[in-house]
């Protein structure tokens, strides 16, 4: 099995290289293959997503991802930033389904901003699409004002829309992910606003009569913004378009108080997939030592589950994750006093010797 991996920018490197290390000592033979991705393809190659980056990871059965982006590449024109590595790897590997589970680790409740009451056992899957929505409708742009009260003025533009089969199939991807968990699913969407997502809820109320076993509730983006904070453990699965998925994916994430331990994965419609951690590049602490590699090395886990057919590894990774947890260990940002303060290499020296 042949794995791309893509370490990227800023902390992507030194969180990658932990991870690399945790898959090695699994005694399992994987072919490891790296390429510069993001600022760093850009760089090298002059292009976010180089040709080669690209071809291998369409070779490869999965990816592992760093993060991309730092703060010398800002001022390029769009279709040259680093984001557009992970955007261009997402549509043109047909990643469709985003998972972003946001758990908070018993021994981490002390992190949330919320009162350990409204957090303790948090456990909830969003499932977001990936490859469609405002983030990729045609046209786009910035044109004159055609019409409208601002007529002949310049104006930006983007287009939302969602074609029935992508509402469909990350509507499958969402029950069937449902089925394995607490069988509860919440779509949220925008319907009494916008077109795009009143299509979104006829077609997801549609699907769902495929899943009669799976309770189905739609929510609007707003009042599922609210319930987040609110009362968020009455979420099991959630399903939403693109750019609501963004938005309410980091939101869920803060809930654990620690985007550093989120992993996620992006699958196609064969479950090849990339996984990356939910945090992105944090160019400010880069190269110091302090990133946290757990949401990395838990995308690994994530990865030998989904695309590798590995859960027994997977389960197994978790675990010496659980175990370092216990035994105090914390990287800066998950930091609280009475327990030990690592750097990014002890962590994932300690995840290696509690994998042994
Ligand atoms: C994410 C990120 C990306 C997104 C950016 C880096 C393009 O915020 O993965 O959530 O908006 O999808
Ligand atoms: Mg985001």
């Amino acid at each position: 099995m042949k794995i791309a991996i893509l370490p990227g920018d800023g902390i992507g490197p030194e969180i990658i290289e932990q991870a690399v290390n945790v898959l090695n000592a699994l005694g399992e033979k994987f072919e490891m293959e790296t390429a510069v991705v993001g600022g760093a393809g850009y760089a090298a190659h002059g292009h976010p997503l180089p040709d080669a980056t690209l071809k291998l990871a369409q070779e490869a059965d999965a990816i592992l991802f760093g993060a991309v982006g730092d703060y010398q590449y800002d001022a390029l024109e769009r279709s040259l930033r680093p984001e557009q590595a992970i955007l261009g790897l997402r549509k043109k590997l047909g990643l469709f389904a985003n998972l972003r589970p946001a758990i908070l680790y018993p021994e981490l409740a002390g992190a949330s901003t919320l009162k350990p009451e409204v957090v303790s056992g948090l456990d909830i899957l969003i499932i977001r699409e990936l490859t469609g929505d405002i983030y990729f409708g045609q046209p786009r742009g910035v044109r004159t004002a055609p019409d409208g009260a601002f007529k002949g003025e310049r104006e930006g533009f983007d287009t939302m829309r969602y074609a029935e089969t992508e509402i469909r199939r990350i509507a499958h991807v969402a029950f069937q992910t449902a089925q394995k968990r607490d069988k509860r699913l919440t779509s949220v969407d925008k319907a009494n606003v916008l077109e795009t997502f009143q299509f979104w809820r006829d077609i997801v109320t549609d699907v769902h009569k495929e899943y009669p076993d799976v309770a189905l509730e739609h929510m609007y983006v707003d009042n599922a913004a609210m319930q987040l904070v609110r009362a968020p453990k009455k979420f099991d699965v959630i399903v939403t378009g693109n750019m609501f998925g963004d938005i309410l994916s980091d939101a869920a994430a803060m809930l654990t108080g620690s985007i550093g331990m989120l992993p996620s994965a992006s699958l196609d419609a064969n479950n090849k997939g990339l996984y990356e951690p939910s945090h992105g590049s944090a160019p400010d602490i880069a190269g110091k030592g302090i990133a946290n590699p757990l949401a990395t090395i838990l995308s690994a886990a994530m990865m030998l589950r989904y695309s590798l057919n590995k859960a027994e590894q997977a389960d197994r990774i978790e675990t010496a994750v659980k175990k370092v947890l216990g035994q105090g260990l914390r990287t800066t940002d998950i930091h609280e006093s009475g327990t030990t303060k690592v750097s990014t290499s002890e962590m994932g020296q300690a995840v290696l010797k509690a994998l042994a």
